[in-house]
């Protein structure tokens, strides 16, 4: 490829001028993409944009779509799209992609719907991403089927009603975000099968209920439960041999001692405001090297261990004392 087409190529790659294309020629030669999969794409396009008009038979070199197939096999692996003024639907022939592992679509607001079913036809499915659209109704069971899903995100919608507890079959599955959406109903019991090391977040639903008593048996790397209605006891999340990071479970009605508490070394990051907990801060909080720590507006007393925050981390407490509050310990 001469260096002025290599350079058409990339200059072309804003998604979604495809009529520009439609009465150019191909500035891309290479093998054409499978039949089925150009079939699948015009038909997906189509239904997102009427005026869509295919710029030829290439669809592996499409504008907008370069990095989606498989070089050496020719089949499209890879669908995104993100920030573009498309309305409508998630097209069903998503399904007819037979052979993606990465489907994306992120920051459309008029993308409205829910997940088509067709979509467990993508048995090679590792990455999805339906994330700040505009995508209503229940997180389907049926996501459950992807069993080589890795990574599921899908935050900042409008889904309702309770988490499918067949998320857990996934076995593979290494990152969950389920937050801000209008959730309702409690965790399943089942996520206590995650695999160690998962990144789990719920935040900004309306969950209710208590944590699984399962979730001791899982070492995340990051859990954020923030801003729900969870009440009873989250001490199970804190394993003094476990590899956790990030620990976010503030404005919850966590109700708990957290003077029984042992922190993990690894921790870094610790939110635990706007609760019931009571007890103390344990001492050996001093040891963990943790970044972000905020107990503030809780129930907690005695001395505080931590020199190293402001006083907005413990606020509205019941009785913690010492620097950097004001109020001196007996
Ligand atoms: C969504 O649709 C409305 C009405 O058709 C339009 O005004 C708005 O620009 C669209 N927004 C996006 C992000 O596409
Ligand atoms: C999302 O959908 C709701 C109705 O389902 C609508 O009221 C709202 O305007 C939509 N938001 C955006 C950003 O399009
Ligand atoms: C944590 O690790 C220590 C030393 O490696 C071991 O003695 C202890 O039994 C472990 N505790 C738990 C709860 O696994
Ligand atoms: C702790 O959380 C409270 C309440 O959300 C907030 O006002 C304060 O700024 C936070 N402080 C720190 C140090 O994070």
């Amino acid at each position: 490829m001469s260096t002025t087409t290599t350079h058409l190529c990339l200059s072309l790659s804003l998604a979604f001028s495809l009529i520009l294309l439609s009465s150019l020629p191909s500035p891309c030669l290479s093998k054409s993409c499978h039949p089925d999969d150009y079939k699948a794409l015009k038909e997906i396009l189509t239904s997102l944009n009427p005026h869509f008009v295919p710029p030829n038979k290439d669809c592996c070199n499409w504008y907008g779509f370069e990095d989606t197939c498989n070089l050496k096999s020719n089949r499209v692996t890879k669908f995104s799209i993100f920030a573009q003024t498309i309305s409508g639907q998630i097209p069903s022939a998503i399904g007819d992609l037979s052979y993606l592992e990465f489907l994306q679509f992120h920051k459309l607001a008029n993308l409205t719907g829910s997940i088509p079913k067709s979509i467990t036809k993508l048995k090679n499915l590792k990455f999805l991403a339906l994330s700040w659209l505009n995508l209503s109704g229940p997180i389907p069971e049926f996501l459950g089927e992807l069993s080589n899903l890795e990574y599921i995100r899908l935050a900042f919608n409008q889904f309702s009603g309770s988490i499918p507890s067949s998320l857990s079959k996934l076995s593979k599955l290494e990152y969950l975000r389920l937050d801000r959406n209008q959730l309702t109903g409690s965790i399943p019991e089942s996520f206590g099968h995650f695999k160690d090391g998962i990144y789990l977040y719920l935040s900004h639903n309306q969950l209710t209920g208590t944590i699984p008593k399962s979730f001791g048996n899982v070492d995340f790397w990051n859990i954020d439960l923030s801003r729900n209605k969870l009440v009873g006891d989250a001490s199970m999340l804190f394993k003094p041999n476990g590899t956790t990071n990030s620990i976010d479970i503030s404005r919850n009605l966590f109700e708990f001692d957290l003077s029984l508490v042992r922190f993990p070394i690894s921790l870094g990051q610790l939110d635990i405001n706007h609760n019931r907990i009571s007890g103390s801060i344990p001492k050996q909080l001093a040891d963990v090297k943790v970044q972000n720590f905020n107990a503030s507006y809780n129930r907690l007393c005695g001395e505080i261990p931590l020199m190293h925050f402001d006083e907005s981390a413990y606020i509205h407490n019941k009785c913690l004392c010492g620097p950097p509050l004001l109020a001196k310990c007996k």
